[in-house]
């Protein structure tokens, strides 16, 4: 049976990508932001997952205000990053996992999830960047896992409740373990924490706000689902939405985890940035 080993939340700023690209991880500005990474590297490098479960929110390259699916999983051989205009490189496609992830979207739709399923999608920064963080040099690092993603929409209102989220997580969880074959998962929740990018109130952070979301999404998420998206908004900012990716994370890890590692730091771009690793397992 395949089995969820843990999950890892992180931001996915572009300007990560230019950081990653011009090699500044040592640079004054990025130091304190990349020091999240290596303790999660050494997790990665100890579990060797087969599989990555990427939960991020395309930002218009996937999926455009036109049509613009609640929840979609990738059912692709490959997933093809495309150049967004944020003038980061393109990364080569990562390799995809079709026979888990119709596994999973049959599973889900069976527990009255409406899924997209997609067996073509292009992936933005939301879903590249993480990937370079956690492995670098992705897709070509060694220990690459084969990719599933997951993309939740934030942008065209209404969008999902915290607590569809969790419970979003809680059914990825039952139909990954009911996979028959032996594979390692681990879970992605990337975006967030609180920014805002345009409007009024563009640059707004909230770090007392963020403190408290990675406080309790350890071991009371269910404490977050009483936030109301106007409230989310208003706490974390417009964009700060993208906190619906660590709900769905951390509803795939069950009851018990034991938090491994965490960084935050503020700002990294506009955006308060934050790392968490959680394992399962009391
Ligand atoms: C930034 C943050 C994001 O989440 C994003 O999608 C684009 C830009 C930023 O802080 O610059
Ligand atoms: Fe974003």
């Amino acid at each position: 049976m395949a089995r969820i080993l843990g999950g890892i939340t992180t931001s996915h700023i572009p300007a990560v990508g230019n950081a990653i690209a011009n090699e500044l991880q040592d640079d004054p500005y990025w130091k304190p932001f990349f020091a999240g990474y290596p303790k999660v590297h050494d997790w990665l490098a100890d579990t060797k997952p087969d599989i990555v479960i990427n939960i991020y929110n395309d930002h218009g390259l996937g999926f455009f205000l036109d049509k613009m699916p609640t929840f979609a999983i990738g059912a692709a051989h490959e997933y093809r990053n495309e150049d967004e205009g944020w003038g980061i490189p393109q990364l080569d496609p990562f390799p995809g996992a079709p026979e888990m992830s119709w596994h999973i979207i049959e599973g889900m739709v069976e527990d009255e999830f409406d899924i997209t399923s997609c067996q073509e999608l292009a992936v933005d920064h939301g879903f590249v960047v993480p990937m370079q963080l956690f492995w670098p040099g992705a897709p070509h690092h060694p220990d690459m896992p084969r990719a599933i993603p997951i993309s939740a929409n934030t942008v065209q209102h209404p969008i999902p409740t915290l607590n569809r989220a969790l419970n979003f997580g809680k059914s990825l969880r039952r139909a990954v373990e009911s996979f028959p074959e032996d594979l390692k998962v681990v879970v992605l929740g990337t975006g967030g924490l609180s920014h805002q990018l345009d409007g009024e109130r563009a640059g707004f952070i909230n770090k007392e706000f963020d403190r408290y979301c990675m406080d309790k999404i350890v071991h009371d998420p269910e404490a977050l689902t009483k936030i109301s998206r106007h409230e989310l908004v208003r706490q974390a900012g417009a964009q700060g939405t993208e906190f619906l990716m660590w709900m769905m994370m951390r509803g795939a890890l069950g009851d018990d985890v034991t938090e491994v590692t965490r960084n935050y730091h503020i700002p990294i771009s506009n955006t308060g940035a934050g790392t968490m690793l959680l394992e399962c397992g009391g």
